[in-house]
């Protein structure tokens, strides 16, 4: 059985924005502190209290975006306890995730602080569900005012004279559940009150992301975008890959069955429907496309490891969080024409994270290489692609396949095999270049045990390799990939 693809390498779809590559970093459990914030007197090394370590291996993987502070968390943020001296700042109960004391020491300018380090766009989201809206525009205010008002001296007196360049602000996070328990009407309305004090001050332009659906709460979208799309540049969506259930058991991130395999990707892709169908709602009101479908939370999210805080979302993260990641980049690149941001949750220590720590260790997850094999996609024109796959589990395609030309005309070609037992076989037709004087190169990520994972003991067990699993064979390429795979090709015409 062959999968048949043809990439029409002259025919494109669209630019696969670089901040569907994006990330989310809340104040919750160990991601913020530890993760990646450690203070300036740690022994770990750091860089004005970020760890050099975390720092170097995100430097590598081009972050476009980075969302903060929450999640759940910011709409119980207050950010004026989180700038001034460090020691005066106020300490508060981080009452959503694990009850610990939240020191503040990470407030705004370590965030914009990290963001300059990482070379990579601050996604801001304001507090709505506690917060008042004079707290949100002085927020605002505070980082991109360039003259004198109180918020701009206040920041100067602070130490940052010249205001930050902020483009993403979030007007609240997940309204409907843990940002206030709204309806829809009363958010929409919400919404559009506290945005028109969200101001663009100079030649600052904020792009202002509204609080949109959980899942496929369809209505949600519906009055959202008839209420209050022409007051909004975004709006998110949140969906998990959850292969138990949410409340009575999510699965074991490590210990799970061949059908919990399946059902994990099958998953993974409902994220096609949700976006086609929310996609659909915003058609009727946004036929420009104007409106961006901001995916600012989404991933694995799975029982926690035992013996950790169950507050704190600590996971695993085997190869089959890889292919989860690569199915979902495939999905963004397809809908690259509404879907203009994505941010994985969450970077470090949380749910699907790219790093692990612990103490002064580090490792990188098979998710992390997924994301750093996968950005050659970045800003690059997604090219049409004609496809017929063999069948997995009855319903699902075995291989998921994308491919991008990038400024330099270099083609990236990323496939993934989700079948956990077969190999994949796949006839691939470049149309439009001669696949004679093309040179291809490879890059996979696999492994023998559908749970393999790096551990503190083992860091490397799964990693990236040079594939070359793949001939010319009349005027075309067979590739063969190994079961649970995930591959880049590069082609350089
Ligand atoms: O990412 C963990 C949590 O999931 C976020 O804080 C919240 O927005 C979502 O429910």
């Amino acid at each position: 059985m062959v999968n048949n693809v043809t990439i029409n390498t002259d025919i494109t779809k669209g630019k696969i924005n670089k901040n569907i590559y994006g990330h989310f970093s809340e104040h919750l459990g160990r991601c913020i502190y530890e993760g990646i914030w450690v203070g300036a007197d740690s022994t770990i090394e750091n860089t004005n209290g970020i760890r050099n370590d975390v720092l170097f291996a995100l430097k590598n993987l081009d972050i476009p975006v980075l969302r903060w502070p929450g999640g759940c968390f910011s709409d119980e943020y207050h950010w004026k306890d989180g700038v001034g001296p460090a020691e005066e700042r106020k300490r508060m109960v981080n009452t959503h995730w694990g009850g610990v004391v939240e020191n503040n020491h990470f407030g705004t300018h370590e965030f914009m602080m990290l963001c300059e380090m990482l070379e990579c766009e601050p996604y801001i989201c304001g507090n709505v569900g506690s917060g008042t809206v004079q707290e949100m525009s002085e927020w605002v205010e505070y980082m991109t005012f360039n003259g004198e008002s109180p918020m701009a001296n206040w920041r100067q007196e602070n130490g940052q004279e010249e205001p930050w360049k902020l483009t993403y602000f979030g007007v609240g996070n997940e309204n409907w559940g843990c940002g206030g328990n709204m309806r829809p009407e009363y958010y929409a309305d919400l919404y559009r009150r506290y945005q028109t004090y969200v101001r663009d001050y100079g030649d600052n332009q904020l792009f202002k992301i509204a609080g949109g659906p959980n899942v496929d709460d369809y209505n949600w979208t519906e009055v959202l975008m008839r209420e209050a799309s022409k007051m909004m540049d975004g709006l998110s969506l949140h969906y998990y890959t959850i292969p138990g259930d949410f409340w009575k058991g999510k699965g074991s991130a490590t210990e799970f069955t061949e059908d919990e395999w399946s059902i994990t990707m099958k998953k993974a892709l409902h994220m096609d429907e949700l976006i086609t169908r929310h996609g659909t709602i915003m058609d009727k009101y946004d036929p420009e496309k104007r409106v961006g479908l901001i995916i600012d939370e989404w991933g694995t999210w799975f029982d926690v490891e035992q013996g950790t805080n169950p507050g704190f979302l600590y996971q695993q993260n085997t190869i089959r969080d890889a292919l989860v990641a690569g199915l979902h980049f495939h999905i963004f690149h397809k809908h690259c024409n509404r879907v203009q941001m994505a941010n994985i949750a969450q970077t470090v220590n949380v749910l699907q994270a790219m790093i692990l720590t612990e103490g002064e260790n580090i490792l990188l997850t098979p998710t992390y290489h997924v994301f750093e094999m996968f950005k050659v996609h970045q800003d690059a024109e997604l090219l049409a692609i004609d496809s017929e796959m063999v069948s997995y589990k009855g319903d699902l395609p075995q291989v998921s396949i994308s491919a991008s030309k990038n400024s330099e005309g270099k083609i990236h070609v990323s496939l993934c095999n989700v079948d956990h037992e077969k190999d994949a076989i796949i006839q691939l037709q470049l149309r439009g270049i001669s696949s004679t004087t093309s040179n291809i190169t490879g890059r996979i990520l696999t492994s023998q045990l559908m749970n393999a994972y790096n551990s503190f003991e083992q860091p490397e067990n799964v990693k990236p390799q040079v594939f070359e699993n793949f001939v010319r064979q009349n005027g075309h390429f067979k590739v063969e990939l190994p079961p649970m795979a995930v591959v880049v090709l590069t082609i350089d015409q």
